[in-house]
């Protein structure tokens, strides 16, 4: 297993650039399987979940070939098999996304039901309704979903609960149905809009992607093409964090600024400097950090996804902040973490009181998850001391090079 070992006290300086997204690139490779030509994605992040999903679709037949670091070739015509492979399947709560993309393209799927994971139960009865309602049957078999049908047709789908998985499953299942699919309450994350992209640049017929009614045309034939992802804003923002903590001046380069809005409005509420330029912010931490309320919501609010990194930064600032996690049951697994490094916070089910003002001690401590392992760091970058993380598998899933990226920046951090 491999270590992290942080020396912290480092103010981080100079450029770091932003890879593509992990949440974009874990729906597009599947959606990659709705067209029988080849197609070329770019702007691919080098992370494990990434190798994942290859490893998934060369399990089905697929060919896949590199064409430099961040992009590839993706061939689905020689994909003969509806299977993914329990033990590739259970790696990756992703892995779900194949439901929607097989049964677009063989009108079946075989997928093990995703595992949980340690902020709670993530059921996925959303996408299971809506597969159902454009004309799919479903039977869960020995831990593997199976869902099948004669033929996929368009429906209105209303989720009661705002789902980023289960909208972009139906927008694959949907993409091939005859007839239309409304889906009402639709999730409106950045990655939404960059699938629909993606399916409308290989003929799909998709509106209204990024708002709560997303509109698709079913469409039968499906054609090549040459795409590039958005860039990561959970990973931008995870290095502003790392930048607020250690009086940092760091430009973030290649981010889409108007992605990063919620998370740039309250990094600036808590003390940072931020000039946004048109592809890239520059952070300047030059003072004491101020106490924050912060609520996680679906998009455009403060994501979930940034809700670690950004409790870690306030328990560096002067006073007692709030933060309220508004979409997982229990994503605050990782605070006992930071209290063994000195932090002082109590987490009562989704709320977490955070005494401010603390100065971290380094610890060895453990990640639980990929943004509760990014908290850590965060935390051992402005600790006092040599801080050892564990579990750095968890943090490779979704930051591409970050130990030099970190270095680059002038941080003190090694894999061991
Ligand atoms: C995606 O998970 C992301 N994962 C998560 O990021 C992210 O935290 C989440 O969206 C919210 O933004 C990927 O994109 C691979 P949801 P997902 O369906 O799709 C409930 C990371 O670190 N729900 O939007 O699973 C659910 O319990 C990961 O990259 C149902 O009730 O999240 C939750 O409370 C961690 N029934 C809420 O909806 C369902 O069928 C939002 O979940 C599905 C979801």
């Amino acid at each position: 297993m491999g270590r992290f070992i942080v020396d912290g006290g480092a103010h981080l300086k100079g450029e770091v650039k932003i890879n593509g997204a992990k949440n974009a690139a874990l729906a597009i490779i599947p959606a990659t399987l709705l067209s029988k030509k080849p197609c070329v994605i770019s702007n691919l992040p080098n992370i494990s979940d990434v190798d994942l999903s290859f490893q998934i679709l060369k399990t089905m037949g697929a060919k896949i070939e590199k064409q430099d670091e961040h992009s590839v070739m993706i061939d689905t015509s020689t994909v003969h098999k509806t299977e993914v492979p329990f033990e590739l399947a259970m790696k990756m709560r992703a892995s779900y996304y194949y439901l929607g993309a097989l049964l677009a393209r063989f009108k079946e799927a075989n997928v093990a039901m995703p595992g949980g994971c340690n902020f709670g139960v993530r059921p996925i009865n959303l996408h299971l309704k809506g597969f159902e309602s454009l004309g799919a049957n479903y039977e869960i078999d020995g831990g593997i979903i199976r869902l099948r049908t004669t033929n996929l047709t368009g429906a209105k789908i209303y989720f009661d609960v705002v789902s980023v998985g289960a909208t972009i499953n139906i927008l694959l299942a949907a993409t091939t149905a005859d007839g239309v699919t409304i889906i009402e309450n639709a999730a409106k994350e950045p990655h939404i809009v960059d699938l629909a992209n993606f399916l409308n640049s290989i003929g799909a017929n998709i509106i209204g992607a990024g708002t709560n009614i997303i509109k698709i045309k079913g469409v039968k034939e499906l054609n090549s093409s040459d795409y590039t992802i958005i860039p990561d804003q959970i990973e931008a923002g995870s290095y502003m964090a790392m930048a607020a903590v250690t009086r940092g001046d760091v430009l973030i380069k290649d981010v889409t600024p108007k992605h990063l809005e919620s998370i740039v409005n309250k990094m600036e509420s808590i003390g940072l400097k931020i000039k946004k330029y048109d592809s890239s912010l520059h952070i300047l931490s030059d003072g004491d950090l101020e106490k924050a309320d912060v609520t996680s919501q679906a998009y455009p609010g403060f994501p979930t996804d940034m809700q670690p990194q950004i409790t870690a930064v306030l328990t560096f600032a002067k006073g007692t902040s709030i933060v309220t996690e508004g979409i997982w049951d229990n994503r605050f697994q990782y605070v006992g973490e930071l209290c063994r490094m000195g932090a002082a916070i109590t987490v009562d089910g989704k709320v977490a009181v955070v005494e401010g003002g603390k100065i971290l001690k380094a610890a060895p401590v453990e990640a639980c998850d990929l943004r509760a392992g990014a908290a850590l760091i965060v935390a051992a970058l402005g600790a006092k001391g040599q801080t050892e993380i564990k579990n750095t598998r968890y943090i490779e899933r979704g930051y591409e090079d970050i130990v030099g990226k970190l270095t680059a920046l002038g941080a003190s951090i090694k894999k061991v």
